[in-house]
């Protein structure tokens, strides 16, 4: 957009997606690529603003200079790393999608096929909730904008689970990010609604992830 009006503004970004392992060489992950979370930050750099970018499992060469990038893998790493920017943060985007669940034992070794038979059990605990836990401490003047990728079809349905979601969490701002349609996940376009704490649709979006990029944060921080 070419203008600074995010001149000074302390920006933190999650963005990609955390894995969680249970042996030396195995986890559960997700597909997030990271795209939006990385648009984000582009974007509001490019607008003035100091961004920390902390990266989970994506490749951050395209990164452009002068953002700060803390590269985390586990959702205990990401919530540690987020905690610690949030402090000093105007705004924390949580573009992340973040493990509910992360075995509860990691085993120490490579988990052999001779040793489990035909079958294996590994149990999970739940994860913290980073957005939640951010939400509640969040200081005076500080927005927090949470992501949430459904794939619900009927868009009546999609806007009230995104509803709920935003009073679950008490984030300001919710960008639903619908996955199951045409766009989402590791694509370039992305087809968003941007939620308040209201429930109150601020705004719809379609197009290139830049483009959303720079548009969700005219909608969260701009008011525009
Ligand atoms: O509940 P759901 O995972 O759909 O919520 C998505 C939003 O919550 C994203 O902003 C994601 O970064 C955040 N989240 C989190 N901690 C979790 C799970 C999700 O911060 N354990």
């Amino acid at each position: 957009s070419g203008r600074l009006d995010l001149d000074g503004l302390r920006i933190v970004v999650t963005a990609g997606g955390t894995r969680e392992p249970f042996d030396p060489v195995r986890f559960m992950g997700n597909r997030s690529s990271g795209k939006q979370g990385m648009a984000v930050a582009a974007a509001a750099a490019v607008r003035g603003a100091i961004v920390t970018l902390i990266a989970a499992n994506i490749g951050t060469d395209a990164v452009p200079d002068g953002i700060a990038v803390i590269d985390v893998s586990t959702t205990l790493e990401l919530e540690k790393a987020v905690q610690t920017a949030a402090g000093q943060a105007d705004v924390v985007i949580m573009a992340a999608a973040v493990a509910d669940y992360r075995p509860a034992q990691v085993r120490q070794g490579k988990i052999k096929k001779e040793a489990t038979g035909d079958r294996l059990t590994v149990e999970f605990v739940v994860n913290p909730d980073i957005l939640a836990e951010l939400s509640a401490a969040k200081h005076e003047g500080q927005t927090i904008i949470g992501f949430a990728a459904e794939t619900e079809p009927d868009p009546a349905t999609l806007l009230e689970l995104g509803r709920a979601k935003i009073a679950r969490k008490g984030c300001d701002f919710l960008v639903v990010n619908n996955v199951g349609w045409k766009t989402g996940f590791a694509t370039d376009d992305n087809d968003v609604v941007v939620l308040n704490r209201a429930g109150d649709i601020v705004m719809e979006v379609s197009g290139s992830k830049l483009s959303v990029a720079d548009r969700i944060l005219d909608a969260t921080l701009t008011g525009v």
